[in-house]
């Protein structure tokens, strides 16, 4: 009997490392299929080390950035007065139509609509801190 359990026991910790295993991986996999997504942002936003202002904001250190603050670069006024704070939430529902989110907004980009890929831009851009490190 105690030995059954036992051998029960070291099972589900073998599931259990053996899942967190998984949702890692599946998060670098998330990170990676994102930065693909983030090709449609290049033209105008850079973001990691040395990222600079181009037509937009850089964009390193986003989760948790009030908008309009990027230093040097010329906002909009209706972007800089918006009172968002950037995190997931905020920043899911404004890409899926920035100018519906923002109205009056300079970016000129129609959004993504497609929930998956949302959420794979989200994992990518929000590894990264204010330095443009990847967050350990
Ligand atoms: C054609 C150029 C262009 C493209 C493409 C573009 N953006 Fe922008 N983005 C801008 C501009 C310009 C602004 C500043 C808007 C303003 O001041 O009204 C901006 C602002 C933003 C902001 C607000 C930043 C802040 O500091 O408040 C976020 C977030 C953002 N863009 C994310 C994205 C993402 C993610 C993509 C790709 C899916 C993207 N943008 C594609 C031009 C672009």
């Amino acid at each position: 009997m105690t030995k059954l359990t036992f051998g029960a026991l070291v099972a589900l910790a073998m599931t259990a490392a053996a899942s967190t295993a998984i949702s890692s991986n599946a998060m670098a996999q998330d990170a990676a299929a994102g930065k693909t997504s983030f090709n449609k942002c290049l033209a105008c936003h850079a973001i990691g080390e040395g990222a600079k202002n181009k037509v937009g904001p850089e964009l390193n250190g986003l989760n948790g950035r009030k908008s309009g603050t990027a230093p040097d670069y010329s906002y909009s006024d209706a972007n800089k007065n918006s009172g968002i704070t950037w995190d997931e939430a905020t920043f899911k529902e404004y890409i899926k139509d920035p100018k519906a989110k923002i109205p009056g907004t300079k970016m000129a980009f129609a959004g993504i609509k497609n929930e998956t890929e949302i959420n794979n831009l989200w994992t990518f851009i929000s590894q990264y801190d204010k330095d443009g490190k990847i967050k350990q």
